[in-house]
């Protein structure tokens, strides 16, 4: 069993936080043996949660942390917000769907990069995304 590790918790208030998240999901990722190909999605997909935090509820944080199921290690990211929440996840979650004039691949981008998504929200109350990948 491994030495047990912090969750990581990071702040996401503006721009240079998502880079911090993006650079501290990757250190761990690393630690944790994935391949460089993976290290690199992996950090994408913690960008555009974290982005999303900046750009539609203004502050929230991220959870990053060492998973473990049965024989599998892997790497989970947990984005919270108390923003405006979602109307409609399924068409956020479509390709190309944007409410702010972007390119709407952020969602579906990060659940196609990771091998487990799960995305919750409430309007009025906030959006959670969770993620999780294996190394393999
Ligand atoms: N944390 C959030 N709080 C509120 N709304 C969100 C949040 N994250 C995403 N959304 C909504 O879901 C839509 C789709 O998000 P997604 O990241 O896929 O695309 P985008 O941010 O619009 O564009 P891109 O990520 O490609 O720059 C957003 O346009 C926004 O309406
Ligand atoms: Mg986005």
């Amino acid at each position: 069993m491994a030495v047990a590790e912090e969750d990581i918790h990071v702040p996401i208030d503006r721009d240079v936080d998502v880079v911090t998240a993006r650079e501290k999901g990757r250190e761990l990722a690393s630690r944790l043996g994935f391949s460089r190909t993976d290290l690199t999605l992996i950090a994408t997909a913690i960008s555009e949660v974290a982005r999303n935090i900046v750009v539609y509820a203004g502050h929230g944080e991220l959870v990053i942390s060492p998973a473990q199921q049965g024989e599998r290690c892997g790497i989970a990211i947990l984005a919270r917000d108390q923003g405006p929440g979602i109307p409609d996840i399924g068409k956020a979650m479509l390709d190309g769907f944007s409410t702010g004039k972007s390119l709407g691949l952020g969602l579906p981008g990060a659940r196609r990069m990771m091998d487990e998504f799960e995305i919750n929200s409430t309007v009025g109350a906030g959006t959670t995304v969770a993620m999780r990948k294996w190394v393999r």
